[in-house]
């Protein structure tokens, strides 16, 4: 009898030490992200991903139906202050504007209760990966071979393979035109994430921002000969002629919408609500900039405003965490300073 008993037990042993990731592969960190984000090309004191960036500043107006989405004070107080940063991928504070397909938007809203609201965006409308460690092996295929000094095509096909959503994001990847400015760039939040109302309504919502300024695909030769800041350069001039804004804009699920993967978009039916207006009306460089020390941790959210339990939101947190401690003691030691980084 006890043999049977003590069989029985270690299997759910083995089962939760498997489920967990005590067995096998050895665990994911978000050390092991960074390593991988850095590879091959440090640039101490600077960002392990989106090194390149531009800060920015202005101001955050809810519509005037705002406050029935959530608590969150930002929706009820007249304005926020806003401090931002684009950005694109990658880890070269010194990239050519014209390689960043992607671009990213981020935002600290600070109210004045003191709670603060963190936002991360990119320019795609869904994530590459399902899961941490699906984005983790598809950058590790793409790093260049030590034989070949190339990535190896049968990694990736290895790596689509076990991770078949990233084929969605890459035929994204090959047909997405380029806007020509970062004026005219939605950005989309990507994770979900739950609003709480003052009935105590708890509502799943994916956020993006919508730009006032109309869409205009960048021509692909004017792109191939632009500058290499050529970005900050349009956003100067934009900015000199006015204020430039984008509308908050609420996507709410529906019964049986998956809210924990990232790279399963609802569909555009999905009913929307304009929660605000993000007005930015300055803009400067990151090397003295207000945004250069900050961490933009989606997951700094203020009261009405949750997270969920999906797995790439919480491994940006940590990651984020990771690369921020990282550049900010190299930065304490006087790294940062590169000529011409942006
Ligand atoms: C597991 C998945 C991801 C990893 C490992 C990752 C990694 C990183 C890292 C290392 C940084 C630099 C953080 C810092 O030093 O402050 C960063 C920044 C950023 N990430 Fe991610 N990221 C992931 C997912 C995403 C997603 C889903 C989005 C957008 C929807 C996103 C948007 C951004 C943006 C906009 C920045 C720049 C923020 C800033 O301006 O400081 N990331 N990411």
């Amino acid at each position: 009898m006890l043999i049977p008993i003590a069989a029985i037990l270690m299997a759910v042993v083995l089962l939760m030490a498997w489920t967990r990731g005590w067995l096998g592969a050895a665990r994911l960190t978000p050390q092991d992200m960074v390593n991988t984000a850095q590879a091959g090309s440090p640039h101490p004191g600077f960002r392990r991903a989106h090194a390149k960036g531009i800060c920015f500043s202005g101001s955050f107006t809810p519509a005037p139906a705002a406050a029935g989405l959530s608590i969150a004070r930002v929706f009820s107080q007249p304005s926020t202050p806003v401090v931002g940063r684009f950005s694109n991928p990658g880890n070269d504070p010194h990239a050519q504007d014209r390689q960043a397909a992607v671009r990213g938007m981020a935002l600290r809203m600070r109210t004045d209760d003191g709670q603060e609201w963190r936002l991360a965006m990119n320019s795609f409308p869904f994530f590459a990966a399902a899961t941490p460690e699906g984005f983790q092996a598809m950058n590790v295929a793409k790093l260049p071979d030590p034989a070949t000094g190339k990535p190896d095509p049968e990694k990736m096909k290895a790596v689509l393979a076990r991770y078949p959503e990233i084929a969605n994001f890459i035929a994204w990847s090959k047909t997405a035109a380029t806007p020509d400015s970062l004026a005219n760039t939605r950005f989309n939040g990507v994770n979900a994430f739950r609003l709480t109302d003052a009935q105590g309504r708890v509502r799943a919502v994916r956020w993006s921002m919508r730009p006032h300024t109309p869409f205009a695909a960048a021509d692909p030769a004017r792109l191939a000969a632009a500058d290499r800041d050529f970005l900050a350069a349009d956003l100067d001039r934009r900015l000199a002629q006015g204020p430039l804004e984008w509308d908050m804009v609420m996507q709410f699920a529906a019964p049986g919408d998956v809210i924990e993967d990232p790279s399963r978009p609802w569909p555009d039916t999905r009913p929307e609500q304009v929660a605000g207006t993000l007005k930015l009306v300055r803009a400067e460089p990151q090397a003295n900039g207000p945004c250069k020390d900050l961490n933009f941790d989606p997951l700094i959210l203020p009261k009405g405003i949750s997270g969920t339990d999906d797995p790439v939101l919480h491994a940006r947190s940590a990651v984020y965490s990771v690369s921020f401690n990282r550049r900010e003691r190299e930065v304490s030691q006087g790294a940062g300073k590169e000529e011409g980084a942006r």
